[in-house]
């Protein structure tokens, strides 16, 4: 039997794989990240960590727990730049993640945020919950048609082709752009190019080195004023002092979020940007994905401590 700390609480049955196995189950109550020294701290004495995209896994944390007995790592989340890959495999501990299993979730929360966006839903809620509705108006709340639009996808994966999927059935033309060629139809290679072809931008990339403010000053001018930016993917992928400029002086027409730079910090010129829809990061939050994703994280440390690969090892990035 070995002993496995998972930081926060799970929805119910998520620990299930761990305690069928018989494993000891350290936790699991929490509602809020633990803190990085917190969790320096108590993962020497643990086999394995379940941990949420929110807590910092670095090399620090990873370095204490490699001196104790920890062997695997998995995070409840398909982003992993909160774990220190590179730092994990050098120090031989597994890293999982759970891919596949929220791309529907995530790819209605990215689609919602299209719609929303194109349609200032926002600002049109927002003055009528303020009870300024006085009746239907010929040129109020005016939106872009989303129908007969250009969908550019930004890292083409498994949501990003999900998204893409939405957006077909809306009527839409879509394209795509990722390092790799695809190889298919809409396939665009170079990052302006989709920016100038486009209406609407919906970002999916993991959060790198490389896609880290891939969307700044230079990109939103590309992206034009009749244009809308969806991002589900990571905050500091788009430079938000930028958005917040963009939206505030036109340079496109509306930003639909659910993820920010400085989570749970949201910038507060984005607060108050016109025609942003905002969300607090709930692309895979539904009942049953979210289950299904702590039970999947659950199964890969059992699969790692019962000496058996896990379906989902998160391996560093080739140089
Ligand atoms: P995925 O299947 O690995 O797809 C990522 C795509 O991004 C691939 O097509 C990849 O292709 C492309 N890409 C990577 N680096 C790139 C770059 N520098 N420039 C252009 N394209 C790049 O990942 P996924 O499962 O779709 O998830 C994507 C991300 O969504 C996750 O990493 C996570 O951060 C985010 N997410 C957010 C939520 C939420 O709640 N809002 C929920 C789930 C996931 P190439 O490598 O060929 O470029
Ligand atoms: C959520 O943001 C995830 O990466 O799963």
């Amino acid at each position: 039997m070995a002993e496995v700390l998972v930081t926060r609480r799970l929805p119910d049955g998520g620990t299930e794989p761990l305690l069928a196995a018989g494993h000891h189950v350290l936790g699991g109550v929490r509602e809020l990240p633990w803190a990085h020294d917190e969790l320096a701290a108590a993962v020497p004495d643990v086999d394995g960590l379940v941990c949420l995209l929110d807590e910092q896994v670095d090399e620090g944390v990873l370095e204490r727990g490699a001196a104790g007995r920890l062997k695997v790592v998995a995070n409840v989340a398909v982003g992993y730049d909160n774990i220190d890959v590179t730092a994990a495999a050098r120090l031989g501990i597994v890293v999982c993640n759970t891919p596949g299993v929220l791309d529907e979730a995530t790819a209605d929360v990215a689609f919602l945020l299209v719609l929303a966006a194109a349609r200032v839903a926002s600002d049109a809620e927002r003055e009528l919950r303020a009870g300024r509705f006085t009746g239907w108006g010929i040129d109020k709340y005016l939106g872009r048609d989303v129908a007969g639009a250009v969908l550019g996808i930004v890292g083409y994966g498994r949501i990003g082709r999900a998204v893409a999927t939405r957006g077909a059935g809306f009527g839409m033309t879509v394209l795509h752009h990722s390092r790799t060629p695809t190889g298919e139809p809409g396939y665009v290679a170079g990052l302006d190019d989709l920016l100038e072809r486009t209406d609407i931008v919906s970002l999916h990339v993991p959060l790198t080195d490389a896609t880290r403010h891939l969307i700044g000053p230079r990109e939103l001018e590309r992206m034009g004023p009749g244009s809308v930016l969806v991002n589900t993917a990571r905050g500091p992928v788009v430079d938000e002092e930028a958005l917040a400029a963009a939206l505030e002086s036109g340079t496109i027409f509306a930003a639909g979020l659910d993820v920010y730079e400085r989570e749970p910090a949201v910038h507060p010129r984005l607060l108050a940007a016109p025609r942003t829809v905002l969300l607090p990061h709930i692309g895979s939050a539904t009942f049953t994905t979210r289950r299904t994703m702590a039970r999947l994280a659950c199964r890969q440390v059992c699969d790692v401590l019962a000496g058996v690969a896990p379906p989902h090892p998160v391996l560093p990035a080739v140089p």
